[in-house]
């Protein structure tokens, strides 16, 4: 009941507060610590608007002080102080403060703390407290309702500034509010210039009257205590005192009073002991004259501290406040300033204000700033449930919670990681990779899943990984298990999930049936040339995704769960159907089984005796297969061999199939920009096969049911090598049948048998003209006749007309240059003879002048488009005719006849 009226009290004025004090915080940070969640008032007292403190911590208890403490029974009680946040967890409780002046400026900071036996234990507790990673000051209680105020003037060495509080063994930390102000940087000088912080001793306000400064009174939101010793007088003024001559700026409460000695003779003095000698103390004196001085008088001061002239001789201006500090530090046990008169002044000594602060060297180092990168990765990634707040290895006696760190260089260093049982979901996060200097891992009995990743081995200092308890799975990197034998690595694992590469073949190996076998030696003859000069580059070209679970080989029934039990159909082929999965962490991949009758021809053609040595090669070329990369072709993720069947898997592509895809109505909205996206990735993906592998590889079944489209558009090409890998025909035809799909074999090898890489390239152009038309690569006429694409764009051609080449879906909104020149390009991959096509490296860059030609063009009104269009007609004309009077025509000439019957000799498409 009180404390809800005290609510309705405080929230009535705090409404009118907002609209006449909401202005002029600027870059405050008044946190109430501890405040109920999405509290956000302005105090009555100060005018000053204070926020719940959730945005700036993550840990700790919120709890208000004890009744006897609080409201209502202590009325006067500041708000920020009938809470508090407390740290019963961690030895290390960090704010996360973020003063937007940002890095470099000075910051007032100041902490307050009220126990009022938030707890119930009656038990005063005593603790330290940081900025950053430098010690501030520790906090001691003397009884339960004290309010003990620290502030820190420090200069920002980053944009975040931790604010941390130090559990040492005497009790948990708590606080009650906590603030940052912005500060003039040019104030508060000392001779170490930022190499120190001032821990605020005294702030006085001598002569006072009345008020404590503060805001709004003090822009720096300064609190000022009064101090009268008996033995002063008060003077004060009514005038104008300028207080902006210098950054200090003063409040009028304060300047405009001061104090003199009772007896004109006097000094001004004041005395302070510290406790350790080594203490360097800085004090700042605010002199303002504040009497009406006659002609023949005089008010000159000198400062000295422990008999020592600090300052010269000087006379307040009754204009303006002026400020007077050491040049050099105050150290010693005993301190006594003393401000005087000088023989020829005939005013005694005055004193406005002084400060006194001690100064707190900035002399502990950070964590090397990769090694807190890669630990502010690893705690977001997964989410660690620790007190990890603050910097990691520094202050050193107070590291991260598992964390052990090198201290003997001028940044401090990540040196050991103990994240076991600590509840780590999902795989082995890149991040650790990071912790370049790291000697010992441990990420036991978690719940880690995926592959053991190659990154590992990259630690060179690591000296124990202990990975065991996990769900971890698939080999042990080569690179890793090196390592732990020849580098004196100790690695933990657990043996069931995971294979050492080799003990893992041979003992969990499968007998593999002979049809199998049969199968292998095709595919090593396949495989054996494939990029084994490259590899390397190759794993680092890749840049598409990584299946998540890092397996690669699976088992039958593996395969059948994937698949759901072989549920959903998402295409059919050759070599048989195609069914969607998904792994457990939901990445869906394509599933291609691989018929029987695929094989089953060679049924009998080797030996058993072979057959396990042979599956030992398959394996190892299949591995090899794996390590094909390229981000415009399809990832080949892994296989099943367990005998049973055999299965082929990929990464699952959403948007299909370009050949379907051009033939749904999602090819309504492929613009032209986005077709020559799909042209160049795909001559990237066959320019890779041709260009990047020694020796090249060569599709040969290059076709837009072999083009797959991710949800981005972008193209992959899918099946390269397989229509060597598994031919439907005869072993003693393999090199002699001819592969590939009707409409996109290209009739020199259809002619020759001599399979080269411009045997692709002609089917490239095929694919190129469907883009381009939107046709099948042959189409039924009107007559039911059918028809090759090149011989449907032929006559358009002839004619000059681009519109009716380009796939009417378009509307004509595409430029005619880049039209023009894609349909050339087209047109000069199915040349007749191998030789006069372009290569794929020419095909490539050729399709990016068009599509940079398609980006030159200047958005123009319909009207506009076919003029310009129309132009182009005319212009281009000539090429065209003299490009088909010489063997655009002979070209089409040949490929008519060989379209027809032409499904007798490859694998259909999928
Ligand atoms: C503290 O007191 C406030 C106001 O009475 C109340 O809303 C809040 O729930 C209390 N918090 C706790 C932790 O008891
Ligand atoms: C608590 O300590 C402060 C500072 O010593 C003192 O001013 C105050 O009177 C004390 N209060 C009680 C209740 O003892
Ligand atoms: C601050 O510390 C740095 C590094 O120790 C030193 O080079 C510099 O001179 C110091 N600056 C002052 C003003 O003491
Ligand atoms: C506080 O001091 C000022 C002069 O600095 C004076 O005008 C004012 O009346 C005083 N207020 C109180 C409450 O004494
Ligand atoms: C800081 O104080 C100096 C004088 O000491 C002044 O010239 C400067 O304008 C002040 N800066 C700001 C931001 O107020
Ligand atoms: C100090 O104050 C008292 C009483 O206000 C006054 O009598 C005395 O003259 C003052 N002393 C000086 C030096 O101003
Ligand atoms: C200053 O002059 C006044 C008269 O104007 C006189 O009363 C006073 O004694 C003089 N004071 C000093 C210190 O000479
Ligand atoms: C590993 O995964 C299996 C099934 O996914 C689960 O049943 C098991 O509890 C997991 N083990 C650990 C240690 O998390």
């Amino acid at each position: 009941m009180g404390a809800h009226s005290v609510f309705l009290i405080l929230f009535s004025v705090i409404a009118i507060a907002i609209v006449v004090h909401g202005q002029g915080q600027a870059g405050f940070i008044s946190i109430d610590c501890g405040s109920p969640p999405n509290i956000n008032y302005v105090d009555t007292d100060t005018g000053i608007s204070y926020t719940w403190d959730a945005p700036f911590i993550n840990a700790g208890v919120n709890l208000n002080v004890s009744e006897e403490y609080g409201y209502p029974k202590n009325p006067v009680l500041p708000f920020p102080l009938a809470d508090v946040r407390s740290f019963p967890q961690g030895n290390r409780n960090c704010y996360t403060l973020t003063p937007s002046d940002g890095k470099g400026n000075l910051y007032l900071i100041r902490a307050s703390f009220m126990y009022g036996n938030y707890d119930g234990k009656n038990a005063l507790p005593e603790f330290d407290l940081y900025v950053n990673v430098n010690f501030w000051t520790s906090v001691k209680l003397r009884n339960a309702s004290e309010n003990v105020i620290k502030e820190i003037l420090s200069f920002a060495e980053s944009d975040t500034i931790y604010v941390c509080l130090v559990n040492k063994g005497k009790g948990t930390p708590f606080i009650s509010a906590l603030e940052l102000r912005p500060m003039n940087s040019s104030i508060y000088g000392t001779e170490f210039g930022r190499n120190v912080s001032l821990v605020l001793y005294q702030r006085w306000d001598t002569g006072y009257l009345n008020g404590t400064g503060r805001y709004q009174k003090d822009t720096y939101d300064r609190i000022w205590s009064p101090y009268s010793p008996v033995s002063w007088n008060t003077t004060m003024t009514t005038g104008y005192i300028d207080i902006f001559q210098s950054g200090y700026r003063p409040p009028d409460e304060v300047i405009k009073t001061a104090a003199s000695p009772k007896s004109d003779d006097e000094p001004l003095e004041l005395s302070w002991t510290s406790s350790d000698p080594d203490t360097r103390f800085y004090a700042y004196l605010y002199f303002a004259e504040l009497e009406n001085l006659k002609r023949n008088e005089s008010r000159e001061i000198k400062i000295f501290w422990n008999g020592s002239p600090v300052s010269g001789a000087f006379n307040p201006s009754p204009e303006y406040s002026m400020t007077v500090s050491n040049s050099r530090a105050f150290t010693g046990k005993d301190h006594w300033i003393s401000v005087q008169k000088t023989a020829e002044s005939t005013r005694p000594p005055i004193l406005n204000a002084i400060e006194i602060f001690s100064a707190q060297s900035l002399d502990e180092f950070y964590t090397r700033i990769d090694d807190v990168q890669a630990i502010e990765s690893i705690k977001s990634t997964y989410k660690v449930n620790k007190i990890w707040t603050g910097d990691p290895c520094s202050p050193r006696l107070f590291p991260w919670e598992g964390i052990g760190c090198s201290y003997n260089t001028s940044s401090y260093q990540i040196k050991s990681l103990n994240l076991s049982s600590s509840g780590l979901h999902g795989p082995i996060a890149f991040a650790f990779r990071n912790l370049s200097l790291l000697e010992s891992l441990d990420l036991s009995n978690n719940n880690l899943k995926g592959i053991v990743p190659e990154f590992l081995a990259d630690l060179k200092y690591l000296k124990s990984l202990n990975l065991k308890g996990n769900n971890l799975t698939g080999f042990i990197p080569r690179s890793l298990r090196k390592r732990a034998t020849a580098n004196g690595l100790a690695l933990s694992v657990d043996e069931q999930n995971i294979c050492h590469s080799r003990s893992c073949r041979d003992g969990n190996r499968i007998m593999v049936p002979i049809v199998v076998s049969t199968l292998v030696i095709i595919l090593i003859a396949a495989l054996a040339i494939i990029c084994i000069m490259r590899r390397e580059s190759k794993i680092r070209a890749y840049s598409g995704p990584l299946l998540p679970s890092g397996k690669r080989r699976f088992t039958y029934s593996e395969v059948s769960s994937i698949t759901n039990n072989f549920n959903k159909v998402i295409g059919k082929g050759g070599f048989g159907i195609v069914y969607l999965g998904s792994l457990e962490d939901g990445t869906e991949i394509a599933v291609k089984m691989i018929n029987d009758s695929s094989f089953g021809k060679s049924k009998g053609s080797s030996s058993s005796s072979s057959s396990s040595q042979v599956s030992k090669e398959f394996q190892v070329e299949a591995e090899l297969l794996l390590t094909v990369h390229h981000r415009n072709l399809a990832s080949f993720v892994g296989y099943c061999d367990d005998g049973r069947s055999m299965a082929l898997i990929y990464e699952y592509m959403a948007n299909g199939n370009l050949q379907d895809y051009l033939s749904s109505e999602n090819a309504e909205d492929l613009s032209w920009e986005k077709r020559l996206h799909i042209a160049i990735d795909s001559a990237q993906g066959l320019e890779y096969l041709h260009h990047g592998c020694r020796p090249p590889i060569v599709h040969r079944d290059v076709k837009t049911a072999n083009i797959l489209l991710n949800d981005n558009l972008e193209a992959k090409i899918a099946d390269f090598g397989l229509s060597k890998v598994f031919p439907e025909d005869d072993l003693s035809h393999v090199v002699t049948a001819v592969m590939g799909t009707p409409g996109y074999v290209d009739p020199e090898y259809y002619n020759t048998f001599k399979l080269n890489e411009k045997s692709d390239v002609y089917s490239f152009g095929i694919v190129l003209l469907e883009l381009i038309t939107g046709k099948r690569s042959i189409m039924k006429t009107d007559d039911g006749e059918k028809m090759n694409v090149v011989h449907y764009v032929e006559p358009f051609l002839k004619m000059g007309d681009i519109d009716g080449v380009v796939d009417p879906r378009l509307h004509g909104d595409f430029s005619s240059n880049s039209a023009w020149k894609f349909v050339e390009v087209a047109m000069s991959c199915v040349r007749d003879r191998g030789t006069n096509r372009p290569n794929t490296n020419q095909i490539v860059s050729d399709l990016k002048q068009c599509l940079a030609a398609e980006l030159a063009r200047e958005p123009k009104s319909n009207h506009e488009k076919k003029e310009v269009v129309k132009e182009k007609y005319t212009k281009t004309k000539s090429t065209v005719q003299n490009y088909s009077s010489n063997e655009y025509n002979s070209s089409s000439g040949s490929v008519s006849l060989s379209f027809g019957d032409y499904s007798t000799f490859g694998p259909m498409a999928r």
